[in-house]
């Protein structure tokens, strides 16, 4: 996915337009470009690299003025990131400019047609084909260039949130949005207007936004109503303005070296947030509207079926062990790549969980569509309030666990599952598969997990001072049974994303069955060996590892003995019932990615080839 923003006003649109760029950078960081309106002229800087990168370069080449600019930070689908590729793109004539988020699917067809109409490219990008699109359009039926716009989207196929603008109409920005996301920030009076993919770039200048849906697109101008039409049948639309709730604090890093850190450190605030309001623990309740709502129809159900990506879908995972063992329903978990180009077989009678913390994971999306069409409830779990995911599933649960600012999740994760756990817990009480006093424990005990959390942060250094130790490593093995075998994969994949380490996670069990055969010396081995559940089998495996000489970091509850005794490493989590480990074990594998990924000098909030959502198939 790549980040778009726009400015249209009074104010400098230069510094609005690249801070919003900083802000967005999450959402891709191959390349970045600028273009402003100075007043005669359109002003354009683009360059493979960093919005950093692009600050130094446009100093030099462009001068900051104006009141109209878009700009764009990339995450690279059609064309490798080169200057050339960066956007904005200009139309052949030099006078329309575009930035895009997305991918135009027929390209290819279109670019062909455009070369025999005599234009001509300078990039490989599906964009400049849009933009050219648009021009002969304007040409061709002499419109403007809302209307230009409109037509040429009819004729592609694929998902794009736009912003263009007409150097020769200076006055007007046109947006418009298909599968990937762009908001409308409505400035005091409608003296100004702000355009970006989320709601960041312009928070501390309005607080009144409006969402595009899907098909939709908008013409903006000063001093006037935002005109919002469906671009396939030109209905105009009623325009919803929403409050928005986010603030500047939640989206700076606070202090913290990184967001990743900040986001680790924010966990116990966050699954307060989570089940703040639901988790009553004095009436004995857990009160989830989504979930009442639907209640027949969970009762109801055959079984369960998750669909996620990443590692959403390792909150899944751990959800399957929760939702079986708690409320006895069948939980199949898919990943939503597969599952959506499959032909599975989905009835009325099953409910679709879609677990996504952007709300906007292309193959999640699709995975949802899939199951609709085929008469499943599909329930949201995500934690971008009026993502995509949230508005395209039948009902569904927020995290609330605040903006998710690195692109290795962490608080959406802890969050995800403690939104599961309550879903399960609930449906547990309804259909009497849990007693009244463990009910009454488990609430209490997903309670105290925040003061737990806490209290795992507190091995931070213990961890650093590991993290020294195995920095060099080119392997990891992550071993957890039952409840921490997703935690073990999560794990692994949040080595793997942040330091470049190879890492895979196993069932500990499993280990037997081939990859004992890597182990040796130079091996690292994260076990996840908490006191409850599975405890005297993963010691064995312990044992198994270190008479073959691999070197252990062991996961247990505090004032654990045995396997004190025989790994090279412990980390102390406190106690808490099975169910709910998984919440704290996550923990100092978090910090031990994180720190790694610092001792090697790594970008830990935006690790090379990555972008927070994946807008894309
Ligand atoms: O926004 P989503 O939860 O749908 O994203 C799914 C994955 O792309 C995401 O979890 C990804 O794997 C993260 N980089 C993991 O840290």
């Amino acid at each position: 996915m790549c980040g778009i923003t726009g400015y249209i006003g009074y104010r400098d649109a230069y510094p609005i337009i690249i801070n919003g760029l900083q802000r967005l950078e999450y959402r891709g960081y191959d390349s970045a470009g600028i273009v402003l309106y100075d007043g005669n002229d359109i002003v354009l800087s683009k360059t493979k690299g960093k919005v950093s990168d692009l600050l130094e370069k446009a100093a030099k080449e462009i001068s900051p003025k104006g009141n109209l600019g878009i700009g764009h930070t990339r995450w690279a689908t059609h064309g490798v990131p080169n200057d050339v590729n960066s956007h904005p793109h200009t139309s052949q004539s030099g006078n329309l400019v575009i930035v895009h988020n997305g991918i135009i699917e027929n390209y290819d067809t279109l670019k062909k047609e455009l070369i025999n109409r005599g234009y001509s490219f300078k990039s490989d990008t599906d964009t400049e084909v849009l933009i050219n699109l648009i021009e002969e359009v304007q040409k061709e039926n002499d419109v403007k260039l809302g209307k230009a716009v409109q037509i040429a989207l009819n004729q592609v196929i694929g998902a794009y949130a736009i912003a263009v603008f007409d150097k020769n109409k200076p006055d007007e920005i046109v947006v418009a949005r298909l599968g990937s996301p762009i908001a409308i920030g409505i400035g005091k009076d409608k003296k100004e207007f702000f355009v970006a993919s989320d709601a960041s770039p312009f928070i501390e200048y309005t607080k009144e936004a409006i969402y595009l849906e899907d098909e939709e697109m908008a013409i903006i101008r000063v001093g006037k109503k935002v005109k919002i039409r469906k671009i396939h049948d030109d209905s105009l639309v009623d325009a919803s303005v929403q409050k928005l709730q986010m603030n500047l604090e939640q989206i700076e890093k606070g202090g913290y070296e990184h967001f990743m850190l900040k986001e680790i450190y924010e966990q116990p605030r966050a699954i307060t947030d989570t089940y703040r309001g639901r988790l009553l623990r004095e009436d004995g309740i857990i009160k989830m509207m989504g979930v009442e709502d639907n209640m027949k129809k969970f009762l109801n159900a055959d079984r369960i079926i998750i669909v996620a990506c990443g590692t959403s879908w390792h909150a899944g995972l751990v959800a399957e062990y929760i939702f079986e063992d708690l409320a006895r329903i069948p939980v199949e978990v898919e990943y939503a790549s597969e599952f959506r180009y499959r032909n599975p077989v989905i009835t009325e009678n099953d409910i679709i969980i879609a677990i996504s913390q952007s709300g906007e994971t292309a193959d999640t999306l699709a995975a949802i569509k899939l199951a609709k069409s085929r008469g499943a409830f599909v329930f949201g779990v995500c934690n971008v309030v009026g993502s995509s995911i949230a508005r395209e599933t039948h009902a569904g649960a927020y995290t609330h666990a605040g903006p998710e600012i690195g692109v290795a999740s962490t608080k959406a994760f802890t969050t995800q599952i403690t939104v599961l756990s309550l879903i399960a817990l609930r449906l547990a009480r309804a259909k009497g598969t849990v007693s009244s006093s463990d009910y009454r424990y488990y609430l209490q005990e997903l309670e105290l997990i925040p003061e737990k959390v806490k209290m795992a942060l507190t091995s931070d250094d213990h961890i650093k001072k590991i993290s020294e130790i195995y920095k060099d490593a080119t392997n990891f093995l992550y071993l957890g049974r039952g409840y921490n075998f997703p935690v073990a994969l999560e794990g692994a994949l949040k080595l793997k994303e942040i330091s470049y380490i190879h890492a895979e996670g196993y069932p500990a069990a499993e280990m037997k069955h081939g990859p004992i055969a890597l182990i040796d010396e130079n091996m690292p081995i994260v076990v996840i060996a908490t006191s409850k559940g599975h405890y005297e089998k993963v010691v064995s495996n312990i044992q198994e590892i270190k008479s073959r000489s691999g070197q252990i970091i062991a996961v247990v509850t505090e004032g654990d003995v045995q396997v004190k005794e025989i790994a090279d490493h412990v980390i102390e989590i406190p106690e808490t019932n099975e169910g709910f480990t998984p919440l704290l074990t996550t923990i100092p594998l978090q910090l031990l990615s994180y720190h790694i990924a610092v001792m090697r000098n790594c970008n830990v909030d935006q690790p090379r080839n990555l972008a927070k959502s994946v807008t894309v198939e």
